[in-house]
């Protein structure tokens, strides 16, 4: 009796879940069901339990479809065939398949995410980077890090972006080396706080209308208002930072105090290595913070004038 119910159960189970699965794919072949693909393939399967695509509480999730199925296509004809490399026409997101054709298949569920909006439009997709060159599917869920971090196993846990965007992005993987740069190794912050990966309005499809107001997100005290204002700071950051990294400290394109001489002839002379050693002593001008021994609140300043000299300290941004 127990076997005849089970066998009755089997029964309803194939034919309520097998059948409208084994119809005819997109590709035009058979659907050969999530199990014959998970016994030969335990390893991708393992890691695709852990994944949110693969919980059946969320509706039209690709276990609720033609399970792995739902992304390689119909894959009766490569398992009949017992597998292997290039059996059976799969979508494998292999090297020989294009951008468009990757990225169709997640384009199907995740078109009208807001998350990928401007997909469209952006630099990627243009310049034919699929969805599943910077998403690992067959990883671990969501972390504090990123997406898929499947680097855990080497060890250390840099940031993940940081490992998948260097993948192309070498010179940013250089810059964010270098002595000064951004915690991003540090995981403290990711190029997702900064870019939209998928495309944004703004300019290197940054998460803002501009350069300032992108950092204003993060050092908002750089915004002032300032009563004594240095004008480069309100024009542009990069006029003195270079974002990702840099070889002098505090991220700036060049050293005190060449920097400051870029845009100004001091009325205390111009200082470089010769004339730092022709008095009697280093001049405070070049030594040490350089012009910023005096100069210290180069970003402005909201000191108020000395009612006893009149003299207004914060318009030279000495405090
Ligand atoms: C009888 C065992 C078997 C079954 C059943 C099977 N596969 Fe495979 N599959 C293989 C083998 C063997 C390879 C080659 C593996 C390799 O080279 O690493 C392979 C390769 C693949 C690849 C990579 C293809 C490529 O060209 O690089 C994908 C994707 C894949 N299988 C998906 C599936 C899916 C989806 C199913 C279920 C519809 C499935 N497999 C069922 C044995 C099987
Ligand atoms: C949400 C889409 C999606 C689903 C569902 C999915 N895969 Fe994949 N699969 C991919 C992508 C994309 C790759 C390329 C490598 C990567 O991104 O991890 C891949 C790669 C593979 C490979 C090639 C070897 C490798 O790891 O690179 C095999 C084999 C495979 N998948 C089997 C399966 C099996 C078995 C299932 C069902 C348990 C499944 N896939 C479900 C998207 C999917
Ligand atoms: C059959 C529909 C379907 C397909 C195909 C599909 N997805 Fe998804 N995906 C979903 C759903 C539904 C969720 C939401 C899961 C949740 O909220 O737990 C999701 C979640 C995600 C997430 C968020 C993961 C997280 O940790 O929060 C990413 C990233 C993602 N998908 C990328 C992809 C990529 C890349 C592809 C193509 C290789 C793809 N998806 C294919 C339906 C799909
Ligand atoms: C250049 C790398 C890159 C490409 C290409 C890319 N993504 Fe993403 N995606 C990311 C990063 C990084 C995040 C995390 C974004 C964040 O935190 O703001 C993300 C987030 C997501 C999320 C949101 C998950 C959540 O929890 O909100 C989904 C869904 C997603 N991507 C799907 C896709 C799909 C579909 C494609 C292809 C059409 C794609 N992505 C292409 C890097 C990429
Ligand atoms: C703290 C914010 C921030 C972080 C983090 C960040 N970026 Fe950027 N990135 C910017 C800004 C701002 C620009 C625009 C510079 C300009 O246009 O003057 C930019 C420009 C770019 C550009 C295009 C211009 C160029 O210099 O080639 C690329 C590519 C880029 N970033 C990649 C990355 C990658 C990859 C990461 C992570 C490894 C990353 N960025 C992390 C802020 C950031
Ligand atoms: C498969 C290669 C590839 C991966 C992975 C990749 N990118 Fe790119 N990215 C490109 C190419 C190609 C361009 C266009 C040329 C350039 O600007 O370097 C580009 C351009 C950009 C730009 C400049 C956009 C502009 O408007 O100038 C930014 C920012 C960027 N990528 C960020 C990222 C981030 C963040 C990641 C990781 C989440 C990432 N990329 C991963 C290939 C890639
Ligand atoms: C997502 C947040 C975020 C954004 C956006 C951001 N920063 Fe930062 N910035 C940080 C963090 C975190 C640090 C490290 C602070 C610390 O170590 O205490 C930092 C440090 C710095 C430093 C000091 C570096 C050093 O060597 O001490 C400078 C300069 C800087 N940022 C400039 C900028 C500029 C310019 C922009 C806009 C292009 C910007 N930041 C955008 C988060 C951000
Ligand atoms: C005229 C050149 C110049 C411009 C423009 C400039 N900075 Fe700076 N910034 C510096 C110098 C020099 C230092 C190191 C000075 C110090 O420690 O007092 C510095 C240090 C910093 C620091 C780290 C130390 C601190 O004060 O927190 C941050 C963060 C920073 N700048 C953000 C910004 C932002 C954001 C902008 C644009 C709104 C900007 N800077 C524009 C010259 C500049
Ligand atoms: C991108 C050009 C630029 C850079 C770099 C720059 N400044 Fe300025 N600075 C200006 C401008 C423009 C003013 C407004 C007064 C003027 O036109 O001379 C100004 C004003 C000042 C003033 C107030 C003087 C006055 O006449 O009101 C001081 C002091 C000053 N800068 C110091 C510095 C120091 C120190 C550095 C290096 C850390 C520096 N500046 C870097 C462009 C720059
Ligand atoms: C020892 C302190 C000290 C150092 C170091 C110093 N300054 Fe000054 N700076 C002053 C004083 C005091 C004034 C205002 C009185 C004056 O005009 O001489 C001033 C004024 C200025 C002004 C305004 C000039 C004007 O015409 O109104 C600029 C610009 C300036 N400094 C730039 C620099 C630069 C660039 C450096 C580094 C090369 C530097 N300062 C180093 C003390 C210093």
């Amino acid at each position: 009796m127990k076997h005849c119910l089970y066998v009755l159960w089997f029964a309803f189970i194939v034919m309520a879940v097998a059948a409208p699965v084994w119809g005819q794919g997109q590709g035009g072949g058979n659907y050969a069901g999530a199990d014959a693909c998970l016994g030969c393939h335990e390893k991708q399967a393992l890691l695709m339990k852990k994944s949110p695509h693969w919980k059946k509480a969320v509706p039209g999730n690709p276990i609720n479809r033609e399970g792995c199925e739902t992304c390689h296509g119909p894959g009766a004809a490569h398992a009949e065939a017992g597998g292997g490399k290039g059996v059976g026409g799969l979508t494998t997101f292999g090297k020989g398949e294009s951008a468009e054709r990757k990225s169709a298949v997640c384009l199907g569920c995740h078109e009208n995410s807001t998350q990928l909006a401007l997909w469209d439009s952006g630099v990627h997709k243009k310049q034919d980077v699929a969805c599943s060159d910077c998403h690992t599917l067959h990883g671990p869920p969501k972390t504090p890090a990123g997406y898929g971090t499947t680097l855990e196993g080497l060890g250390y846990t840099p940031s993940w972006q940081y490992q998948v965007c260097s993948k192309c992005h070498l010179d940013k993987k250089a810059q964010f080396n270098r002595r000064s740069h951004h915690p991003l190794i540090e995981g403290r912050i990711t190029c997702s706080d900064c870019h939209n990966p998928h495309g944004s309005p703004g300019p290197s499809q940054i998460k803002a209308d501009s350069v300032n107001q992108l950092c204003y997100k993060c050092h908002a005290e750089k915004r002032g208002p300032y009563m004594w204002e240095h004008p480069p700071v309100d024009e542009n950051c990069a006029a003195c930072h270079t974002v990702h990294g840099s070889v002098y400290q505090w991220l700036l394109v060049e050293k005190v105090p060449n920097l400051c001489q870029g845009c100004h002839v001091t009325p205390h002379g111009f200082y470089n290595r010769q004339s730092l050693f022709t008095g009697k002593s280093p001049a405070a001008q070049a030594y040490g913070r350089a012009c910023l021994n005096c100069h210290i609140s180069i970003h402005g300043s909201n000191a108020p004038s000395n009612p006893a000299t009149g003299f207004n300290s914060g318009a030279y941004f000495f405090r």
